[in-house]
């Protein structure tokens, strides 16, 4: 399968990959034909990139780094966890924390078994599903940067029950104000950063939860340099679980399409997360991303500096921005079957551009 903007979809492509709505519903099933309505209908809810079959790249593969029964356990936990916890007036009670550990027993399970370099967190989503999407991308990242960190298992529940739950506090953030789209004023944004002392009371005063768990809600704002919120604490002062979430909530989020705005790239949002070490994150932590996240994700459409185009097939592991990349055209012109190049090996050639077509 290959990753392609949806602009470049050719109609007649076959999905390989089913594309899921918020509930983890499968919206459209693998080995689909793309016609134009459904072209269309993808677009106008905000989906711009599909995985379509292509003879090419029938030896790639691209797994889901979470298996989609895990994506629907976790969706249906946030989902329940909020609604209960509205439909109690507020009650931190109301929080299944019994549910939130099983979800995070079940990530962990699966990144065990997963390849050991994040390379597919940016799945495929539409707008409506960034609540969830966002909660569990993060958590997943986050997850992958405390087992970067040699985390026991217990302390890894620890981490992700609180990630999860990571911005819990909004329940209680009036719904106009989050809502808001573009720039906020004064008082608004005031409002909205409450959600993180909301969050850790929430957490706090439900015993399923541990206390670290709960820092995980308060300090996911604070930033290494002393520049977050709410309590502007600077280095070390930061709970870890906060330094490791600061990192995960704000690469998940710059690598997420909102309505407002697009997506980066994953690779901007990789040179914004070193660039901002010792800064608004953790040095250590950075480092540990670097270890553990791909630069060009396998699939990514790209140029290399011989113009020749194609996408990345494999990582390098050691080198995570030397991918393999499968070359399938020279400019417009496509190739005669394909060409691999090592990017490990090939050490003077280049990626010039990050573009799916
Ligand atoms: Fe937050």
């Amino acid at each position: 399968m290959r990753l392609v903007n949806i602009s470049f979809v050719k109609e007649g492509s076959v999905l390989a990959r089913h594309i899921r709505n918020s509930n983890g519903k499968v919206l459209l099933g693998e080995g689909i034909v793309l016609n134009r309505q459904y072209l269309t209908k993808l677009r106008y809810l905000g989906f711009d990139m599909l995985f379509v079959q292509d003879e090419r790249f029938l030896d790639v593969e691209i797994n889901p780094i979470i298996s989609d029964k895990t994506k629907e356990i976790v969706y249906d936990t946030i989902q329940n966890v909020t609604t209960s916890l509205e439909k109690d007036n507020l009650n931190p009670k109301a929080i299944d924390g019994g549910s939130v550990r099983n979800a995070i027993v079940n990530i962990i399970e699966d990144l065990l078994y997963s390849s050991d370099i994040l390379s597919n967190l940016t799945d495929i989503m539409g707008y409506d599903e960034y609540t969830y999407h966002h909660s569990v991308n993060t958590t997943v990242l986050a997850l992958l940067l405390g087992m970067g960190k040699g985390y026991n298992h217990s302390r890894l529940l620890e981490l992700g029950m609180g990630v999860l739950m990571h911005d819990i506090g909004k329940t209680k953030v009036p719904k106009e104000i989050l809502n808001i789209k573009g720039s906020l004023k004064k008082e608004e944004f005031e409002e909205i950063k409450k959600h993180s002392s909301y969050g850790y009371e929430f957490i706090k005063n439900n015993q399923d939860f541990s206390l670290h768990s709960a820092h995980v809600a308060l300090q996911h704002h604070e930033k290494w340099n002393g520049g977050g919120y709410p309590r502007g604490l600077i280095g070390d002062d930061i709970h870890e679980f906060g330094r490791i979430a600061a990192v995960a909530d704000v690469y998940e989020a710059l690598t997420s399409k909102r309505p407002y705005r697009d997506a980066l790239e994953p690779y901007q949002a990789y040179e914004y997360v070193v660039a901002q070490s010792g800064f608004q994150f953790d040095p250590e932590i950075v480092k540990v991303f670097t270890q553990n996240v791909a630069v060009y994700p396998t699939g990514s459409g790209v140029e290399l500096s011989n113009g020749l185009r194609g996408n990345v097939i494999k990582q390098n592991k050691s080198l995570p921005n030397r991918p393999i990349v499968r070359a399938v055209f020279n400019g417009n012109e496509p190739l005669q079957g394909f060409i691999d190049f090592d990017l490990a090996k090939h050490l003077s050639l280049m990626i010039t551009k990050v573009e799916n077509r």
